[in-house]
């Protein structure tokens, strides 16, 4: 499933570390930027690469929000639904971005533009609410803001 370019990235990366069991969490982001999403082939292959068990890999991709483990869109958009943000207006953004695309958390538009994810923190407690889309931030959000995030990205 993984491409011979993404091999032996993986492998030229488990070979700086002293055992390359921890090369697992940037050998996932190698496998997920690949593929789109973690499957359990992918997984599967990042284990033999590394000589662990597929379980070991299950069980950190599984721990980490950011390591997708079934298909998601082309954007995806994960909301910090924590203290701070909360307090901030998160909630009034997550209930505005699920009427504005007609999903619910943890599901996918039908032509896979986005995903809405939520997440418990994003390390940028003072500037809420805060969403991250794909890599980059979002902070101070408002619904004004949330519609020119969405109308850019429809725009792609
Ligand atoms: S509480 Fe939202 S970024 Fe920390």
């Amino acid at each position: 499933m993984l491409t011979e370019e993404a091999v032996a990235k993986i492998e030229e990366m488990a070979s700086h570390y002293p055992v390359p069991k921890a090369a697992l969490l940037p050998a996932l982001h190698v496998a997920q930027e690949e593929v789109g999403w973690l499957p359990r082939e992918a997984m599967e292959e990042v284990a033999d690469l590394l000589g662990i068990t597929p379980s070991d890999v299950l069980s950190v991709a599984s721990f980490y929000t950011m390591f997708f483990k079934q298909p998601v869109g082309k954007h995806v958009i994960e909301v910090c639904t924590n203290i701070s943000c909360s307090l901030m207006g998160a909630d009034e953004c997550l209930e505005h971005l699920q009427r504005r695309l007609g999903i619910g958390v943890g599901e996918t538009t039908p032509d896979g533009r986005f995903t809405l994810k939520t997440v418990e923190c994003l390390a940028a407690c003072g500037n809420g609410p805060t969403l991250l889309m794909d890599e980059d931030y979002y902070e101070d959000l408002t619904l004004e803001k949330l519609e020119s995030l969405l109308a850019r990205a429809e725009e792609e």
